[in-house]
């Protein structure tokens, strides 16, 4: 099945952690390998196997290419290593790509060169309180307003906005989240404001995603709007490819 992205689409596909992640492992190159290797806890290693394999499975179906083939590289926008915001070379052009991963839940991102970045988190905390420093001084006063049993779910939904950005662009948390401030949580997202930000200055275009009661996701990309297509990887594909091995 080839899935059909147009160069206005954002396509996103969900898959669920569980014993099936392992089927995964032969699509993973010797870096990858080394580094799923490297999680002490289990479902860590779950989790990036399930990323990195619905990530290949993901641009082999828009691009037409055999899963194994697919090599997703990096170049960190900071020290220029080879990590950070992930792309794929095909035949026809560049694809961008964000994975993100949270509780039992893995999540990629998929445009024709369009810088885009996905968040997902489980509407938990560690701890105390929300961590108020992650979050501008007008989104501080924000929280502090909302009843205190709607507070994790208020603050994780602008977490999510946050870093769904700061993936798009390639930053990650090496810029405070706190130099950002979202749309209120209950509002449409998007940026308001952005101080101390490096050039260049795009429009950042953002989408809250529903991902059920548990969890919050976001998905940004910069320049251009999209139309997000949304796929359930689990029935589309990770059962398809249990059957025959
Ligand atoms: C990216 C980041 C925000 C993700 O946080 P998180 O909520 O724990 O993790 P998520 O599951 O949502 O995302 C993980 C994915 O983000 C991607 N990613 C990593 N760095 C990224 C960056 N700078 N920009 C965009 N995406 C990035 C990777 O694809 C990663 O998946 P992988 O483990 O398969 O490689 C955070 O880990 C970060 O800022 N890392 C980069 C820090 C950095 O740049 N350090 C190097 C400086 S030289």
């Amino acid at each position: 099945m080839t899935i059909t992205c147009s160069d206005r689409e954002c396509h996103v596909f969900w898959a669920q952690v569980d014993a099936s992640h392992s089927i995964l492992w032969p699509l993973l190159d010797d870096g990858e390998r080394e580094r799923a290797r490297g999680y002490k806890h289990t479902p860590d290693r779950a989790r990036f196997v399930l990323g990195r394999g619905l990530a290949k499975l993901a641009v082999a179906q828009i691009a037409d290419v055999e899963p194994e083939s697919v090599r997703l590289t990096a170049t960190c926008r900071h020290c220029g290593g080879p990590h950070g915001r992930p792309e794929v070379d095909t035949l026809d052009g560049r694809m961008r790509l964000s994975i993100t991963h949270s509780g039992t839940r893995v999540g990629v991102a998929v445009t024709w060169d369009i810088e885009c970045g996905l968040d997902i988190e489980q509407v938990a905390l560690r701890g105390g309180g929300p961590p108020r420093n992650a979050l501008s001084p007008t989104e501080r006063t924000v929280l502090d307003a909302i009843p205190q049993d709607e507070q994790v779910g208020a603050f994780i939904r602008t977490w999510t906005r946050k870093e769904a950005v700061l993936k798009a662009t390639g930053d990650g948390l090496m810029l405070s989240p706190a130099d950002l401030t979202m749309s209120l949580p209950w509002q449409p997202a998007r940026l308001d404001t952005w101080v101390n930000r490096p050039l260049p200055h795009t429009p950042v275009h953002l989408h809250d995603l529903d991902v059920g009661p548990h969890y919050r996701a976001s998905l940004a990309t910069l320049n251009v709007p999209v139309t997000v297509v949304e796929h359930d990887a689990d029935i589309c594909w990770l059962s398809e490819m249990t059957a025959p091995l």
